[in-house]
């Protein structure tokens, strides 16, 4: 790995009370000379295990342990506007990294425990978070341990799995903490990743659009905007400035991405139209309405006779994109239900050329875990020379993430 992606990264290792604490003074040592800058938090338990003077000596730096520092009068101090340790580390980091990282650690980051300067610091943090456990192989296989990481898993938090081997306890199993060599990989390759979309714009929309038959009764489809939320956030976290127009129905995204809310066909393109100029990226995942009612009512029309809608089709708005901005990089999404792979890739191919699209995402709503309302997703990533990427089914953050992946090879890299 190209070593210049370390230099001037800050990285911030939380400490926790793991016997394997000594170990990260090596990792420490071996960052800076890379040319990172470490800051580190141990937690009180960890301070019962290794010296705090040696994290000093290591990182070149002053080790924090305590949220409420014991010498500071805090009534005065926020009155003042002072820097709060666990919001300034939370934002200068570029990586947080824990290691080793305990059972007790993993289960409060799973459940929103901030109780302490190092959970505390994590919760507040938008940099991507490698959580490298060690412990006792019966507390690895408990099964809330696994439960919580597999909770953050999905959350996107990182993990360097520990291995098998002699355990300090005495026991032989998996719980050692991993290689240091492999836990400095992984830094590299999310040191990477962190700010691909750095001086990217990207318009995402996600959702189902509402057409109204009546003041009560809409036309609508079962997209909960969860795939668009996924892409929204990971790109955000992923240094893109973001802007996620959404459908009022659908999943409210994380973290601080900005939002603006749409219902009807025209609203949503009229958003798109506000936004495409300064945009780099469009990623169109939002489902549109094929139809709109033509004999829509202002008032609720009455249950008692057989009723009569007249549908007239709307804008197709994904074709429109790249005529209104010929710079974007233009993602779509393609749906389709229970159809041969070929036939799905093929009608992704064929929007995909309608619209000048670069890449259209195609998934099978009507297989089981993909599509619609579910947390799962598996799709076909097709482009222009009409070469396929399979992303196999996985957690929609992680499909998300590979999509973004896509993007990044073409247009980034
Ligand atoms: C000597 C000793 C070694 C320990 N080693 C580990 C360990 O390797 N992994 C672990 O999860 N807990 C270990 N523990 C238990 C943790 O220290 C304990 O769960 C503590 O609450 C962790 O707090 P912290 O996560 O705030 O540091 C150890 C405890 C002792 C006394």
């Amino acid at each position: 790995m190209d070593n210049s992606i370390f230099q001037n990264k800050t990285i911030v290792i939380g400490i926790t009370g793991g016997i394997a604490c000594y170990k990260a003074l090596d990792l420490i040592r071996e960052l800076r000379n890379s040319g990172s800058r470490v800051y580190v938090i141990m937690t009180k338990h960890a301070t019962h295990l290794v010296d705090i003077e040696d994290f000093e000596k290591a990182s070149n730096n002053e080790v924090q342990t305590d949220l409420f520092h014991p010498k500071i009068d805090y009534k005065d101090y926020i009155r003042k506007n002072r820097e709060i340790k666990h919001i300034s580390l939370a934002d200068t980091a570029d990586l947080f990294l824990i290691v080793p990282a305990t059972a007790n650690i993993i289960g409060k980051i799973a459940n929103g425990i901030a109780d302490d300067l190092l959970s505390t610091s994590i919760t507040a943090t938008i940099a991507p978070v490698l959580i490298c456990p060690a412990m006792n192989v019966k507390m690895w296989k408990n099964p809330i341990v696994q439960e919580n990481v597999k909770k953050l898993k999905k959350l996107s938090y990182h993990f360097a799995e520990p291995e098998y081997g002699e355990l300090a306890c005495g026991y032989k199993g998996v719980g050692r903490l991993v290689n240091l060599k492999r836990i400095a990989e992984r830094i590299g390759l999310l040191l990477m990743q962190r700010n691909d979309f750095k001086n990217k714009k990207i318009l995402v929309t996600a959702g189902a659009t509402v057409e109204e038959i009546d003041p009560v009764r809409i036309i609508t489809n079962k997209s909960s905007g969860k795939m668009g939320a996924c892409i929204a956030e990971q790109a955000f976290l992923r240094g893109a400035d973001v802007v996620l127009l959404r459908a009022h129905s659908s999943i409210e995204p994380n973290f601080n991405v900005k939002e603006e809310k749409f219902t009807g066909v025209d609203g949503l393109f009229n958003k798109i139209k506000k936004n495409i100029k300064n945009v780099n990226i469009v990623i169109h995942s939002a489902a549109v309405s094929d139809f709109a009612v033509n004999n829509k009512k202002n008032m609720k029309i009455k249950s008692t006779k057989e009723l009569r809608l007249e549908l007239s089709p709307t804008t197709k708005i994904f074709e429109k994109l790249k005529k209104m901005n010929k710079k974007i990089f233009l993602v779509g999404f393609k749906a389709e239900h229970n159809v041969a792979q070929k036939e799905l890739i093929g009608s992704a191919y064929a929007i995909l050329k309608k619209a000048n699209a670069d890449l259209v995402v195609a998934n099978d709503i009507g297989k089981k875990g993909r599509g619609f309302d579910v947390d799962t997703n598996e799709v076909f990533v097709v482009d222009k020379k009409r070469s396929v990427n399979h992303i196999r089914l996985a957690d929609k953050r992680i499909v998300a993430d590979k999509i973004l992946d896509i993007i990044a090879d073409r247009l980034i890299k």
